[in-house]
């Protein structure tokens, strides 16, 4: 089973609330979007693999150490998920990009991707999923199966607001993805939205309704 990891630190959950509030308007919601998405970027990456290396300071020759291991790969979901980008990236600035589209048919309801690029080397990188809100999990679960359908073995999900029936539904379909998390909210409402949530996050971040 996956683990969950609720990131409930003060900054994080500090900015949350005003993201969450009615009168918050696009700019503003960006800028808090990418700024928590930063401090979840710290985070998550608190398990990368450290190797040592020998440098010189000004005074001396020491052993000091910097990130060893496989190199990392941003993958926002479209559309909300370009809001978490910036953020990680003011963080890890050498990690690649790669893009996810997925729309719902509307006849079998099942995600369906219409767009997919991704670095020629997902199979070797550790890969970041980032999509705001997980609500029913269908599209974390669709857009993680179709990269793995490409190779990606070391895969793991961040998302600003989830839900007890998201996060259940990614443990079942994905148990080997951890899922990082600013908050966990009560439940899905009958439209597929988290309540209390913030309503729907791509409408906020891009002013469009
Ligand atoms: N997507 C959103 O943007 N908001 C929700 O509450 C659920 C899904």
């Amino acid at each position: 089973m996956s683990k969950v990891f609720e990131m409930d630190h003060p900054l994080i959950q500090h900015k949350l609330s005003f993201i969450r509030d009615k009168e918050t308007g696009a700019k503003e919601f960006r800028e808090l979007v990418k700024e928590i998405s930063m401090l979840l970027a710290y985070e998550v990456t608190r398990d990368l693999p450290l190797e040592e290396i020998e440098i010189e300071t000004p005074i001396c020759k020491t052993k000091t150490k910097v990130l060893a291991g496989r190199k990392v790969a941003i993958i926002p979901i479209l559309r909300a998920g370009l809001g978490m980008v910036d953020g990680f990236l003011n963080l890890l600035p050498a990690a690649k990009v790669g893009h996810i589209g997925l729309y719902r048919d509307p006849e079998t309801l099942e995600p369906v991707e219409y767009y997919c690029k991704l670095p020629s080397d997902v199979p070797e990188r550790d890969l970041i999923v980032v999509d705001p809100m997980l609500a029913t999990g269908g599209s974390a679960n669709a857009a993680i199966k179709f990269i793995k359908d490409r190779g990606a073995t070391s895969i793991r999900l961040v998302c600003l607001i989830g839900c007890p029936e998201g996060i259940a539904a990614v443990q079942k379909t994905h148990p080997d993805v951890d899922i990082y998390i600013a908050s966990i909210d009560e439940k899905l409402n009958d439209h597929a939205y988290i309540v209390p949530g913030l309503g729907d996050a791509g409408d906020r971040l891009f002013g469009t309704k």
